[in-house]
């Protein structure tokens, strides 16, 4: 079968190449789903990986199969596997078990291990092919009422995820009921976070670099969230008229901001940090004000990566809840859909240079 790959480390190494189809029969405990790929979405870390940043080929091999944002549909599945059946939409989550506690007790994305399994990033391949077999334990299955937008499931899951832990956090408040958020980014993770937020009756401000009107201010204000441009009004200052501020997701993919969002974050508040920053960056940050804004303020910052099932579980019901409160929101971020496989080059070319992209992606085969 086609399958799109890189030499991990090597820059601008993308290629097709050629490979034996996956077999259920390898998936131990007949628990194997044989998926035909048919959509899978590109973001920053495809493009790190290709720059060769970031990565890691399966042991003892030389290409990395990337792509994991994935949406496909079940061609066939192991004795063992319920619920499934041939037909069924599916999206896989991404992370896989490694050792440490946290690892057996399901919480994967939480692992402790020094090395990471993940599809299409790391040590395991990904989904940008014909066809992947993995256990039927990873998959999500997806309602044909959300086939359109089922490759937008995987980009939800880390505001999901940043919601649950958010949550589980503020437990210590006893009583945690947040009014106001600010989305630092409005790529897809922020749009999606941003949309996650108003589902769940927060107001929210959205931030980015560039001025209205454009196509993600549009869709901010499409779902009665505010749009800011930080070239018109700081981060500090929006605080001061729209804050504070009880939750903040960072997920502009530029560490510093992350100081920035500790400053304008109220009392109490909780700070979520989604971005996967590889490089060496330094920056002065004004540590004092920092530092006894939060024992001051008793405020909490939170790492978040990688999500687990009921992290996409949670995605999928939001996705649903949208279609119903937005009809068609969800569509729009569709942007760029590079038809077939074989047209990778395009799919990487948008994603370095096409700046209007919300969500670039590779329909490998029809819906
Ligand atoms: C993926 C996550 C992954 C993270 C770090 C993100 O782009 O969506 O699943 O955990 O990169 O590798
Ligand atoms: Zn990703």
């Amino acid at each position: 079968m086609k399958a799109i790959a890189v030499y991990p480390g090597k820059p601008h190494s993308i290629h097709l190449t050629e490979t034996t189809r996956p077999e259920i029969e390898n998936i131990p405990n007949g628990r194997g789903v044989l998926v035909k790929v048919l959509r899978v979405g590109v973001d920053g870390t495809d493009r790190e990986i290709n720059e060769g940043l970031y990565g890691a080929p399966p042991p003892g091999e030389e290409i990395l199969i990337i792509g994991h944002e994935n949406f496909g549909r079940v061609e066939a599945v192991g004795p063992n596997v319920a619920g499934l059946t041939p037909g069924s939409y599916v999206v896989a989550t991404v992370r896989r078990p490694g050792r440490s506690l946290y690892d057996q007790i399901g919480l994967c994305d939480m692992t402790t291990d020094e090395t990471y399994y993940e599809r299409g990033i790391n040590l395991l391949h990904g989904y940008l092919a014909e066809y992947y077999a993995d256990d039927s334990a990873y998959l999500i299955e997806v309602p044909p009422a959300l086939k359109e937008v089922g490759v937008l499931l995987e980009p939800s899951t880390v505001m999901e995820k940043g919601w649950a832990q958010a949550r589980a956090i503020q437990q210590r408040l006893k009583i945690w009921r947040p009014q106001r958020a600010a989305v630092l980014g409005a790529g897809t993770i922020g749009l999606l976070a941003t949309l996650i937020l108003r589902l769940r009756g927060l107001e929210v401000t959205a931030f980015a670099r560039r001025r209205k009107p454009y196509l993600k201010a549009d869709l901010t204000e499409a779902i009665g969230a505010r749009y800011l441009s930080t070239r018109e009004v700081s981060l500090q200052e929006a605080a001061r008229r729209y804050g504070p501020f009880d939750l903040i997701l960072e997920a502009t993919g530029h560490a510093p901001i992350a100081f920035e969002a500790m400053e304008a974050l109220g009392k109490n508040g909780v700070l979520i940090l989604s971005s996967v920053t590889v490089g060496q960056g330094r920056s002065d940050i004004p540590a004092d004000q920092i530092n006894l804004g939060f024992v001051l303020g008793n405020k909490v910052a939170v790492g978040t990566v990688s999500a687990n099932r009921e992290h996409f579980e949670a995605g999928l019901r939001d996705l649903a809840l949208a279609e119903s409160a937005y009809p068609g929101w969800l569509k729009r971020l569709l942007t760029h859909p590079v038809k077939g496989l074989e047209n990778y080059k395009r799919l990487f070319q948008l994603l370095e240079e096409e700046k209007e992209a919300i969500k670039i992606y590779c329909e490998a085969a029809d819906l």
